[in-house]
């Protein structure tokens, strides 16, 4: 196979100086403390412990206890690459917690080959840190691969700046994979809570779940940024909530509703909003305001405040567009389910009356997508 030696191919480098280091740093602190996302915080401090050592690789391994592998991620939506924990100069330095300079791989039995044989690269000068939670608990290592300068060897100055960056990574890391699992468990707790409301109101099965998708495609056609976008897609499934505390009589009734009925239909959007207002994770918050907003309508004809237009939040005027068109298109207890043509005809009767005319718009010209997610959705259980 053929190997490729780095470093008679690149330039040699010169060591940073002091100045040059804290440059480095702090260009990259702001990216850090800015990013929130696992696999891209991995990339971003694979990257200065690269800088920093003046390394040709580096990648920062993280310990996944459950399958007993260590895992990285090398290139933005590419699949994690996995070793078993104790293989390699990166295994052991994570099994023993300490941390290694090599010279030359190949004269070292340490050495796993796998990777430079499935790649074609050629390891030969290596530096592995680990790093720890703050338990002092060893959660991964970082590793960097043939160093750049004349002699290329790493130093202990390197063995040094490498250490004080884990020791930074190992906390930051730590922080952004209790907040990966927090935003998991809160995932999971929302579409439960919608399923309650779902399952409750006999609605054709997957209404949340396509209210969901629904807005955050309409989000992202609208502009939306995609952090927004995701936060709307795990708020919307909740804007029916407040259906929880409407009795069955009413929410079950196959005929249509009484004036007074309706009144108390009404109700859920206000229920709903009570439940998360006061909540201090924006999510929550999120929710509130479309449980709250998605029955009004631009023209100031909705409920239950009577907002109109831009007075509505987009997260509400578009959990509005989504809401309606499921449940036009789906079979409820009190009504049949539209034809495809009659509920496009609807939405654009009500372009600038019920819905923002500009995300109506946006909809109608991007209904494929739409239609294909009402399809790719539907109901499992319909006839139950
Ligand atoms: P839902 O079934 O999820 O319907 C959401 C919204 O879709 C409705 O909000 C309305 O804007 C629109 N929509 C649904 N079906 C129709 C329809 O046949 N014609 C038209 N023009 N629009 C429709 P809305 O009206 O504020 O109703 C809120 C909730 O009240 C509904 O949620 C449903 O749970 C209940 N509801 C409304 N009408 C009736 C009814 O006649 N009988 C029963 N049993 N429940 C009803
Ligand atoms: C793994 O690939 O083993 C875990 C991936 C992750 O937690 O993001
Ligand atoms: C290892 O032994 O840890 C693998 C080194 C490499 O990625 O080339
Ligand atoms: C429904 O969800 O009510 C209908 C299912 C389908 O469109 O196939
Ligand atoms: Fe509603
Ligand atoms: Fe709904």
């Amino acid at each position: 196979m053929f190997k490729h030696d780095p470093t008679s191919t690149f330039h040699h480098q010169n060591e940073l100086q002091s100045d040059e280091l804290l440059a480095v740093i702090f260009k990259y602190m702001e990216k850090i403390t800015a990013e929130t996302d696992l696999d891209k915080l991995l990339m971003i401090l694979a990257d200065l412990g690269k800088n920093l050592v003046l390394a040709d690789r580096c990648t920062v391994w993280l310990h996944n206890p459950e399958s007993n592998q260590l895992w990285t991620i090398v290139a933005h939506g590419i699949d994690p690459v996995m070793v078993p924990e104790k293989s390699g100069f990166i295994g052991h330095s994570f099994s023993t917690g300490e941390s290694i300079i090599v010279k030359d791989a190949y004269k070292d039995d340490r050495f796993n080959k796998t990777i430079d044989l499935s790649t074609g690269y050629l390891t030969k000068s290596v530096l592995c840190i680990p790093f720890r939670n703050s338990e002092g608990i060893v959660i991964g290592a970082f590793q960097a691969i043939n160093k750049m300068t004349v002699n290329e060897i790493f130093s202990e100055r390197d063995r040094e700046i490498l250490t004080l960056a884990a020791s930074y990574s190992g906390k930051t890391l730590e922080s952004s994979i209790l907040r990966n699992e927090l935003i998991e468990t809160q995932r999971e707790m929302i579409e439960t809570m919608g399923e309650i409301g779902e399952s409750r109101s006999q609605e054709t099965g997957n209404h949340v779940k396509r209210v969901a998708e629904y807005s955050f495609t309409l989000a992202k056609l609208a502009g939306l940024t995609d952090s927004q976008a995701h936060l709307l897609k795990l708020a919307s499934p909740m804007h029916d909530i407040g259906k929880v505390a409407i009795p069955d009589t009413i929410l079950l009734k196959p005929g249509p509703l009484t004036k007074t009925e309706f009144e108390l239909m009404k109700t859920h959007t206000t229920i709903g909003y009570n439940v998360f207002k006061h909540s201090n994770r924006e999510l929550l918050r999120m929710a509130a305001i479309i449980a709250h907003e998605h029955h009004e309508k631009w023209n100031g004809t909705g409920y239950p405040i009577g907002l109109k237009e831009n007075e509505i939040h987009i997260f509400g005027r578009i959990t509005a567009i989504a809401d309606v068109f499921d449940a036009l298109t789906s079979e409820r207890v009190y009504k049949k389910a539209w034809s495809i043509e009659e509920v496009i005809s609807f939405l654009l009767e009500q372009r600038g009356k019920h819905f923002d005319p500009f995300l109506i718009d946006l909809f109608l010209l991007h209904i494929d997508t739409f239609i294909d997610i009402r399809y790719k959705y539907a109901a499992d259980r319909i006839g139950d």
